[in-house]
C-alpha cells in the first residue's frame, strides 16, 4: 500500500487564520488541510496532517515519517529560523522532504532570512500562502516519480 504524505507544521500555526492575516492569509489551518487531503488524493495520496507549537514533537514526527510516509511538507513556521536539531532531523530520514512557507521570508525581517532547513530538504517552496503547500504536495509526489 501506498504510504501517506506527512505534512507538519510548526509553531503558532494553529492560530492561522486569526494571526496576521494580512502576512498569512485568512485561511484557517484546517481550511488548509481540506485543501491538501483533496490535491493530494488527486494525486493518489492520502495525507497524514500535524502542527506542533513543540520542536522535540516536530522531530519525533520526522522519525516517524521515516518508517510512515512516502514524503514530507513541511512548515517549520519560526524554528526554520533557529533550529539546527530539525535540520538533522530532515538529514536523517529518508523521504523527500519540501519546506513551505505561506510568506515570503527573503522579503520579510533580516532574522527570517536564513533557514537551517533549506540546504536539508530537497526543495523550498515560499511565499504562495495555500499554493506553497499545493505545489509542495506536487513536489513531493515529482520526487517519488510518480
Ligand atoms: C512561516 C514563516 C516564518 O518566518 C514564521 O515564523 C511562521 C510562518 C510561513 O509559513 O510563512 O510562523 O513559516
Amino acid at each position: 500500500m501506498t504510504r501517506p504524505i506527512h505534512i507538519l507544521n510548526g509553531p503558532n500555526l494553529n492560530l492561522l487564520g486569526a494571526r496576521e492575516p494580512e502576512i498569512y492569509g485568512a485561511l484557517t489551518l484546517g481550511e488548509i488541510e481540506q485543501a491538501c487531503a483533496a490535491h493530494a488524493r488527486d494525486l493518489g495520496f492520502d495525507i497524514v496532517f500535524r502542527q506542533s507549537n513543540h520542536e522535540g514533537e516536530l522531530i519525533d514526527w520526522l522519525h516517524d515519517a521515516n518508517v510512515n510516509a512516502s514524503a514530507v511538507v513541511f512548515n517549520p513556521a519560526a524554528f526554520t529560523h533557529t533550529s539546527v536539531a530539525l535540520h538533522d532531523a530532515v538529514r536523517a530520514i529518508e523521504p523527500p522532504v519540501i519546506e513551505v512557507h505561506l510568506s515570503q521570508t527573503a522579503a520579510r525581517e533580516a532574522f527570517r532570512h536564513h533557514s537551517y532547513i533549506a540546504p536539508a530538504a530537497r526543495g523550498s517552496i515560499t511565499g504562495l500562502g495555500l499554493q506553497s503547500y499545493l505545489l509542495g504536495i506536487t513536489a513531493a509526489v515529482s520526487c517519488l516519480g510518480n
